[in-house]
């Protein structure tokens, strides 16, 4: 037999022999008794001691607060997220109480603005929205809603309105151009309001023959900016013609 392959055999014996052993003294006893993992730690993991409760389990005292959750817009938030893990709580509820965290930090945590987030996801700057007072000073903390309707536009568009407000369509209320659902203000992703969506709109002012009054701007609709939609060209919140 060629040297090189009596070498291959002795080396194939050494690491079938290594593996055998392996098997033998390093898996630890239970192993693969019940499934692809030691069986003993089924019995460890039992063994600890549990720490959250679950919501279901806090309904039972706190009736009213879980009812106020689930009809807010945190009813898809348990409450140990916020409170902590609680089950020594339950089990005596007067000796241990979970923390109640009513500092600014928490609530960030979800709702920092933060690209990364869904779409949609209610998100605030936290530096800038209602700096210095508690977030649950104007949010309850089991039911969410903003607190205050909004009677104006600019309390969420403030960029928007400021610009409008040094623009020639300042005295323009927001509506004339987006007949807005009062949901809207409360709800601002589920009701959405209207947009121009062609010229004719503007031109329902601007156009040559429309009814307005005579210091508004004209132009002639068929041929002005030709089929271009009118803010392609004109920031409508600040339509300066430059
Ligand atoms: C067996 C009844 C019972 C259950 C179940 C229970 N609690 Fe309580 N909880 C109480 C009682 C009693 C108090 C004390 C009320 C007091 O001191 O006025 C309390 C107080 C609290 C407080 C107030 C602490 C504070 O600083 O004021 C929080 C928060 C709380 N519970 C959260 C929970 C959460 C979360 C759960 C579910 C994991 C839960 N509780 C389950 C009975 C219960
Ligand atoms: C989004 C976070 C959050 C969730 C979710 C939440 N809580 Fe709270 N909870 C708070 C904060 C913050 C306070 C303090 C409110 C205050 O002092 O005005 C509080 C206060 C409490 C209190 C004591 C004061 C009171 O209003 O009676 C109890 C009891 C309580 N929560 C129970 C619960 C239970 C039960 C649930 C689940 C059904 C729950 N919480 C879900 C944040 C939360
Ligand atoms: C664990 C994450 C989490 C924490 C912590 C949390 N929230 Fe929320 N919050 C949510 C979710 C989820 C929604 C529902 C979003 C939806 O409906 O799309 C929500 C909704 C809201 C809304 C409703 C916004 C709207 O569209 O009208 C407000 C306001 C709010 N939370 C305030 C708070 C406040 C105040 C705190 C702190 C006490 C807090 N949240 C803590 C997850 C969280
Ligand atoms: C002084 C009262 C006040 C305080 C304090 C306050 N908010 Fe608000 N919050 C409002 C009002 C009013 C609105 C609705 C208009 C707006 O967005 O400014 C709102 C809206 C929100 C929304 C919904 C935004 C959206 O896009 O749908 C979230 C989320 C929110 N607040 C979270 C918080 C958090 C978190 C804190 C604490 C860091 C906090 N708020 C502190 C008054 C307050
Ligand atoms: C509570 C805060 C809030 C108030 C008050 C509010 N909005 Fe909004 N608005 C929003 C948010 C948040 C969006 C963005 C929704 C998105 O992009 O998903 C939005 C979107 C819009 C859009 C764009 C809709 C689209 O489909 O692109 C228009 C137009 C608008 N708002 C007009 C108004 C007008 C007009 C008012 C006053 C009558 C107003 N909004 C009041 C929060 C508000
Ligand atoms: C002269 C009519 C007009 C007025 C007045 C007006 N808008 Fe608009 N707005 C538009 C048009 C047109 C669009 C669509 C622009 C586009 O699709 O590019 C728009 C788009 C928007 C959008 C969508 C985001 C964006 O910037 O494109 C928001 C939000 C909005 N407007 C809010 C407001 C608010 C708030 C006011 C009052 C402060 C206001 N608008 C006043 C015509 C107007
Ligand atoms: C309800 C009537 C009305 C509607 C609708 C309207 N505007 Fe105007 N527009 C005005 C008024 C009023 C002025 C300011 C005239 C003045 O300065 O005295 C103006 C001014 C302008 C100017 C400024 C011209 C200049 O000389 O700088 C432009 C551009 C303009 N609008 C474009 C638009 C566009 C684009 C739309 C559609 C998105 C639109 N407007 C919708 C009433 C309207
Ligand atoms: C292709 C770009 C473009 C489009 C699209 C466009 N404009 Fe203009 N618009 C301009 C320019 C550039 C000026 C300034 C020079 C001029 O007067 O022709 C102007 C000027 C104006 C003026 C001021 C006229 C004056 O006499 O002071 C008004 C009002 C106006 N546009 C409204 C509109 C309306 C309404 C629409 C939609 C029907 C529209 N524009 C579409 C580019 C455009």
């Amino acid at each position: 037999m060629p040297q090189q392959v009596t070498r291959l055999i002795v080396l194939f014996a050494a690491g079938v022999v290594a593996i055998l052993a392996a098997r033998r003294y390093l898996v630890p006893p239970t192993f693969g008794e019940i499934g692809h993992y030691r069986a003993a730690a089924v019995d460890s993991i039992v063994a600890r001691k549990k720490k959250y409760a679950g919501h279901q389990e806090c309904a039972l005292c706190h009736d009213r607060i879980a009812e106020t959750r689930l009809s807010g817009h945190h009813r898809g938030v348990a409450c140990e997220v916020c409170h902590g893990p609680a089950a020594a709580h339950v089990a005596t509820p007067l000796d241990v109480k979970p923390t109640a965290p009513r500092e600014r930090g928490l609530c960030p945590l979800c709702h920092a603005y933060n690209p990364s987030r869904p779409t949609g996801f209610p998100q605030i700057d936290s530096v800038a929205h209602n700096p210095l007072i508690p977030c649950i000073g104007c949010h309850d903390p089991h039911q969410p809603e903003p607190p205050i309707v909004p009677e104006e536009c600019s309390a969420c568009h403030g960029q928007i309105s400021r610009q409008k407000a040094v623009s020639r369509h300042v005295r323009l209320p927001c509506t004339t151009c987006h007949a807005t659902p009062e949901e809207h203000k409360t709800l601002p992703r589920r009701a959405r309001p209207e947009k121009p969506t062609e010229r004719a709109f503007c031109g329902a002012c601007h156009a040559e023959d429309a009814p307005s009054p005579s210091s508004i701007p004209r132009i002639d609709l068929q041929t002005h900016g030709e089929q271009y939609l009118c803010w392609d060209c004109h920031y409508p919140h600040y339509p300066e013609a430059r």
